[in-house]
C-alpha cells in the first residue's frame, strides 16, 4: 500500500540527497533507510531503481511490452539503451537485460521482453508479472544512437534487435526526421513480427518510412522477402546510415556486406549474443583471488563463464562487452578481448569477464 502517489515519491529523490551523503559516510545502512521509503511508496528507494507496471500488452507472440513508470532514480536514460530488469525466484534474484523501447521525462518507460526458449526469467516475466507490481531495474546502458546529419538510414533488424531500433525509430519520426528511413525486421515466423500495427500506423503517418519484414521459418507473402538477409538483399535496401541489431550472425553477416559494398563507416551494431569463444583452447590456471579459488581453465571461453563454471556468481548484466556490470580487476597473467583479439596484461587494469579470455595463466580479484 502506498501513502503517497508516485508522481510524489518521484519529487523525493532530490530532497532525499542529503541521507545519500549520510549512508556513503557509514552513518546510515541504506537498507534501512529504503525500509521506510517503501512504507511510503512501495518504490521509492534512496539509490535504486524501481518502477511500478502500469500495463502489459503483447506486441507480438512471443513479446510483450511492459509499460513503467519509475522512481526518481532512472536520470539520463534514453530510448534505445538497455537497463536490467532483477526479479526474485525462489530467494535467488535473476537480472536480464532488456531493451528501452520508449523513455518519456516524466518517469515513464517502456521495455519489450521475448519469450526465450527455457529461459527462466523471461517467463517469469511473461506470465506472473501483474500491473501494480513493482519491479527494481538497474541501470540504463548502450551506445546505440540515432544518425545526426539527416542523411537516410537503414534500420536492420532480427528478432528481438527490433526492441532499441523501435526506440530510436519512434523518437526520430516525433522530432520530425524527414530523410527516407527504411526498417527492415528478420524473424522465423509471420506471427513473431513485433509492434507490427504501431510500424504501419507510423509509415502511414511519416511517408519517409518504408517497412520490410523477411520470414526465415515460413513461406514469404507478396511484399515480404523469404530467407535469411543476404548481401544481395542488403544491395536492394536504401540507406547511408546502417544500424543494425539482433544475433551475432545476423549482424556479422550486415556489417560484412555493408563494408564489402563500399557503403561508408556509418554503421553502429549491436548483438544480442556473447562473443563466440576462440578456437584452440589451450590449458591455463585460473585464479580467483577474493574467493580463495584456483581451478584449471582454458583460453577459448570468456572468464565469466569460467567463472560461473566454477561455482563463483560474478555480477554481470548483458554478457556482451556493453553494460560494464562484469568489470573486474585482473591482479596477473595477461587475457585476450574475444571481440577484437587485443591483448592486456597490465596488473591493476579493470577487464570485463564477459569479453576477455585468459591468454595463459591469470588471476584476477574476483
Ligand atoms: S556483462 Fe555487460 S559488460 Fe560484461
Amino acid at each position: 500500500m502506498a501513502l503517497i502517489p508516485l508522481s510524489l515519491a518521484r519529487r523525493l529523490a532530490r530532497p532525499l540527497q542529503p541521507l545519500c551523503a549520510l549512508c556513503a559516510g557509514g552513518w546510515l545502512r541504506e537498507a534501512d533507510v529504503d525500509c521506510w521509503l517503501r512504507l511510503l511508496h512501495p518504490a521509492l528507494r534512496l539509490n535504486r531503481v524501481c518502477a511500478r507496471v502500469d500495463a502489459r500488452q503483447w506486441v507480438a507472440d512471443d513479446m510483450l511490452a511492459l509499460r513503467l513508470r519509475c522512481n526518481g532514480n532512472a536520470r539520463g536514460w534514453r530510448a534505445g539503451q538497455h537497463v536490467q530488469l532483477y526479479l526474485a525466484q525462489d530467494g535467488v534474484r535473476h537480472g536480464r537485460s532488456y531493451s528501452l523501447t520508449a523513455v518519456a521525462a516524466d518517469g515513464r518507460v517502456e521495455l519489450a521482453i521475448k519469450r526465450q526458449p527455457g529461459g527462466r526469467l523471461s517467463s517469469l516475466l511473461l506470465e506472473r508479472v501483474e500491473v501494480g507490481q513493482v519491479l527494481e531495474l538497474g541501470e540504463a546502458f548502450g551506445e546505440l544512437r540515432w544518425p545526426a546529419d539527416g542523411r537516410p538510414v537503414l534500420l536492420l533488424a532480427a528478432g528481438s534487435g527490433i526492441t532499441p531500433l523501435l526506440g530510436l525509430l519512434r523518437e526520430a519520426l516525433a522530432r520530425g526526421y524527414a530523410a527516407p528511413v527504411t526498417l527492415l525486421h528478420q524473424v522465423r515466423r509471420r506471427a513473431q513480427r513485433a509492434f507490427v500495427d504501431e510500424l504501419q500506423t507510423l509509415a502511414a503517418r511519416h511517408p519517409n518510412l518504408q517497412l520490410r519484414w523477411a520470414l526465415s521459418g515460413e513461406p514469404a507473402l507478396p511484399g515480404e522477402f523469404a530467407g535469411r538477409l543476404s548481401d544481395e538483399r542488403l544491395a536492394e535496401l536504401p540507406g547511408e546510415h546502417l544500424l543494425v541489431c539482433g544475433p551475432r550472425g545476423f549482424v556479422e553477416q550486415a556489417q560484412a556486406g555493408w563494408q564489402a559494398a563500399g557503403r561508408g563507416a556509418s554503421l553502429q551494431w549491436e548483438s544480442f549474443s556473447p562473443p563466440a569463444p576462440l578456437d584452440g583452447t589451450g590449458t591455463v590456471r585460473l585464479g580467483f583471488a577474493r574467493s580463495r579459488q584456483q581451478a584449471a581453465g582454458n583460453t577459448g571461453q570468456s572468464l565469466l563463464e569460467q567463472a560461473e563454471a566454477n561455482g563463483l556468481r560474478p555480477a554481470h548484466g548483458c554478457r556482451q562487452g556493453i553494460c560494464a556490470s562484469c568489470t573486474c580487476t585482473l591482479l596477473a597473467g595477461e587475457v585476450r578481448d574475444l571481440r577484437s583479439g587485443a591483448l592486456f596484461a597490465e596488473p591493476g587494469q579493470p577487464i570485463r569477464l564477459c569479453i576477455s579470455a585468459p591468454h595463459g595463466d591469470v588471476e584476477i580479484d574476483l
